[in-house]
């Protein structure tokens, strides 16, 4: 037995103590009280998983007590007794949200199949509303993190729209920026939170079976259709459906997604009945919808229909000053992940990583975090630590290529013995390069096309320094 707990309020004696003699051997917790005032004052200490509750109370009634316990806001379950069941009192207590109510004398065996129940109804409920503030804790808008004010706009737009009637949002922006994140956000802030969040990638599927996925089937609609089967739309009911890559759907489909927006009705595939839902849709895509609409792969009144409430999301680099938040949030996510204790980075690795271009946003920093705090053991994330090729690329990104001729031009090919490892050569040539420079390591570094960062780096890594 699970030892839950159970709070008998009743007046007399003799049945509390066959209660509790009888429930404790079943091994749950008993705790008593002699009037209604007691038992309130007790639940109020303590809580309890369910309350055995009389009717007819010296100071009060059941009913009385059922309310103020509910007002209270407590979920416990009430089963009520009652020794001169009067409908109105029962159909009153049944409709203040008592379990059941069972007839005095108490027959024990029927009692405890009715607690049993009724405390799996509660384990339940209680499971239910946990998981639901886990999810709502893992997708909220705080786990949307950004200081710039580009991102302080998503977020506002993510409150003002989640509790707006908005049926239909579109969210744009580059691979990697949070598109997903957004639309989690939205229907997490929203009051369809309860209802289904469905997610379905338009790229995914070839369009018949999108279509069927998102309207549903009948019963024979084609061939493998042997049974009815429900879409998307249908069992996100009151809920929201997020559509991946819009940009992906076929034409046909299109037209049919335009009409449900526009009316609110489908029909499922081989179907002759309009159905009802209401549903928000959103909308994602990292493609530009209305270069699509010119070459005439999207249509233009979808795209009109989406673009009434847009949101876009900004590169990373349109935003750098996110980087040092975003850095400090993944740290602290994989530290709790990899039971880590990674402070944070240094001001080269910063540095870098601000000079860095990131094509792949905010999914390829949290990738290179990772990967940093899974190899790495100092507590301090440094230069050395970082990706070579990441490290390159914030030096290139400092003297592009067209600010005058390629330096490595310059520089005298070597000439590599067979067999002569890449790594070799490039250390041949870092050493060549700070030869020329006679030590100066920024000039070394223009001649080799790299930022002075990067090859302090590769210095380090050859031993040059
Ligand atoms: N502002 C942010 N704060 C914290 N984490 C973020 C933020 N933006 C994105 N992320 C994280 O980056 C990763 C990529 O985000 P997401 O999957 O939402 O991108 P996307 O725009 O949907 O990309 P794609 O176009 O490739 O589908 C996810 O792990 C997400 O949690
Ligand atoms: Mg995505």
């Amino acid at each position: 037995m699970s030892g839950e707990k159970i709070l008998i309020i009743e007046d007399e004696k003799l049945i509390r103590m066959t209660l509790r003699e009888r429930l404790s051997r079943e091994g749950y917790q008993i705790a008593e009280a002699g009037s209604g005032e007691e038992g309130l004052r007790t639940l109020d200490e303590e809580e309890a998983d369910l309350v055995l509750l009389d009717y007819k109370l010296p100071d009060t009634d059941g009913v009385e007590v059922l309310r103020r316990i509910r007002e209270m806001g407590r979920d416990t379950a009430v089963i009520l007794m009652t020794a001169f069941s009067t409908v109105t009192s029962a159909v009153e207590a049944i409709k203040l949200g008592a379990y059941d109510y069972l007839d005095k004398p108490v027959d024990h065996e029927a009692l405890l199949t009715v607690m049993g129940k009724a405390l799996e109804t509660t384990r339940l409920r209680r499971e239910v509303r946990r998981h639901r503030s886990e999810q709502e804790e893992a997708y909220g808008i705080g786990n949307i993190v950004g200081r710039s004010k580009e991102i302080q706009n998503v977020l506002s737009f993510v409150e003002k729209v989640a509790s707006s009637a908005a049926s239909t949002v579109l969210i744009t922006g580059p691979s990697g920026t949070g598109k997903d994140l957004v639309a989690k956000a939205i229907h997490y802030a929203s009051d369809r939170r309860i209802k289904p969040f469905m997610n379905i990638t338009c790229t995914a599927l070839p369009e018949t079976l999108l279509e069927s996925e998102l309207f549903g089937h009948e019963r024979g609609a084609f061939t493998d259709a042997r049974q009815l089967k429900k879409g998307l739309l249908e069992l996100a009911d009151g809920g929201t459906v997020f559509l991946d890559e819009i940009g992906d759907m076929g034409l046909v489909l299109q037209a049919k997604m335009l009409r449900f927006l526009e009316e609110k009705t489908f029909r499922r595939v081989g179907g002759a009945r309009d159905l009802r839902v209401d549903v928000r849709v959103l909308a994602a895509t990292n493609k530009d919808l209305e270069k699509a609409v010119r070459q005439g792969a999207f249509r233009e009144d979808l795209y009109y229909r989406l673009n009434v409430v847009p949101v876009h999301i900004p590169a990373l680099a349109d935003r750098i000053e996110d980087v040092h938040v975003l850095v400090q949030h993944f740290i602290v996510q994989f530290n709790r992940e990899f039971k880590r204790n990674v402070q944070g980075v240094t001001p080269e690795a910063m540095d870098c990583l601000l000079r860095y271009r990131w094509p792949g946003n905010i999914r390829e920093l949290k990738n290179v975090i990772e990967r940093v705090m899974i190899l790495g053991e100092k507590p301090w994330l440094d230069l050395t630590d970082l990706p070579e090729e990441l490290v390159q690329h914030a030096g290139l990104s400092e003297e592009p290529e067209e600010h005058g001729e390629s330096a490595a031009a310059r520089m005298p090919p070597p000439s590599p013995a067979n067999g002569t490892s890449l790594r070799d050569m490039e250390r041949t040539l870092v050493a060549q390069a700070l030869e020329r420079a006679e030590g100066n390591q920024s000039q070394a570094a223009r001649l080799l096309g790299i930022s002075r960062d990067a090859l302090r780096y590769k210095m380090k890594k050859f031993g040059l320094l």
